[in-house]
């Protein structure tokens, strides 16, 4: 990334933004358009909302974290009609209830379904699929957005598959990047509704970005040093295969729950079936603070936890781990946290970062007992 910024509208540019244009597909898991953003994930929430709807447009979101709660605040200030649906930051979207709360609206006044996919406050993840077969099952019309900001590149994901109408993704998380690039991946759908979306519009203007686009061009000054590095993020996640990548972030984050549970601490989501592949937030014992802990990891280790967030605040910390990472980064990672642990006199039995590297090493000893299977393979073939 650290290279002369070329001049944008000149051909070497056009090579460089087809290159990411039509790379960014496959890991949106979509053959539509995904557009590029100089912003940061917020502008590619704004973006959804500007590109699709009215005022006054009647729209049902979840609560499932801070991060719902900032989407559903955007919402209401571009004037649109909210229904937000209350939770307890321990769970998902539930699909259950977009079923039941499309099916009463039988003269179709929602107009869209946002859901978080993976709630980087809390840890959880939706469960996408399952929401889009509620609404195919009572037949709902509306559009459905995903904000995929910390699942994208990390957890399977897929836009056409689950007829994801806007996909809102940022560049600082899977995809390795610093923070700077926003994405939206847009159905057809999406596309059609946009023609009468009536909010007023212009830096997100999709129709201004895909028209460009088509020759790699983009319609104002692109931040080029990142699309340097997202062509770069791009080839990396290629070589290794978005399928490896998701079962590296699976398996961490589960040597992670795995150190969590021997420390004898609480995992914030509450249902297996939505733990996140990227991170993890813990619990703490009550009458502990978790910014002291934080502080002392922080002090001693020189090591970041993610903070509690709103109405969180003291009660969790998160440990990330997503994007360019590896065992022995996660290993560090947790032992940071128990060493933390103790020093902050935190209630907790030791041994979480053994468990880790045993279900770390599980894998390990899997493959490595089929490695003389592939070498056997070999040496008969040359027989
Ligand atoms: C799930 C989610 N959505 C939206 C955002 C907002 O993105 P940004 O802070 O890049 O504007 C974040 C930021 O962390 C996020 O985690």
């Amino acid at each position: 990334m650290d290279r002369p910024v070329i001049d944008h509208r000149g051909p070497e540019f056009a090579k460089l933004g087809t290159e990411v244009l039509e790379g960014l597909r496959p890991v949106f898991q979509t053959r539509g358009p995904v557009v590029i953003y100089p912003s940061s994930g917020s502008g590619a929430w704004e973006a959804s909302i500007v590109n699709t709807l009215s005022p006054r447009d009647r729209v049902l979101m979840f609560e499932t974290g801070h991060f719902s709660n900032l989407w559903r605040d955007i919402a209401i200030r571009m004037g649109l009609h909210m229904d937000y649906v209350p939770g307890n930051w321990r769970r998902g979207a539930s699909p259950a209830d977009v079923e039941a709360r499309l099916s009463e609206d039988s003269n179709h006044s929602i107009k869209a379904v946002m859901v978080v996919h993976n709630e980087t406050s809390t840890g959880v993840t939706s469960r996408i699929a399952e929401i889009r077969r509620s609404m195919d099952r009572v037949h709902h019309p509306a559009l459905l957005m995903v904000d995929t900001i910390s699942s994208l590149a990390s957890i399977d994901y897929r836009h056409d598959e689950w007829s994801v109408d806007v996909t809102v993704a940022g560049s600082q998380k899977g995809m390795m990047l610093p923070p700077g690039l926003s994405f939206n991946a847009i159905s057809e759908k999406a596309l059609a509704a946009n023609k009468n979306a009536k909010l007023p519009r212009y830096y997100w203007d999709w129709q201004e970005m895909l028209k460009p686009n088509r020759q790699g061009f983009f319609p104002y000054t692109p931040a080029t040093n990142l699309i340097y590095g997202l062509r770069e993020a791009l080839l990396m996640l290629n070589e290794e295969g978005l399928t490896n990548v998701f079962q590296r972030h699976a398996r961490h984050a589960e040597a992670t729950r795995t150190a969590v549970r021997a420390w004898g601490l609480d995992i914030l989501c509450e249902d297996p079936r939505e733990y996140s592949n990227t991170l993890t937030a813990v619990c703490v014992p009550e009458g502990h603070n978790a910014d002291r802990l934080r502080d002392i990891i922080l002090e001693h280790f020189d090591m970041s936890l993610g903070t509690g967030l709103s109405r969180l605040a003291g009660k969790v910390f998160r440990i990330g781990h997503l994007g360019h990472f590896n065992d022995l980064m996660l290993a560090g990672t947790l032992s940071g946290v128990e060493m933390g642990l103790r020093l902050a006199g935190l209630p907790h039995q030791q041994g979480g970062v053994t468990a880790a590297l045993n279900s770390l090493l599980g894998s390990h000893q899997q493959s490595a007992l089929q490695a003389p299977v592939a070498e056997e393979a070999l040496s008969s073939r040359k027989r």
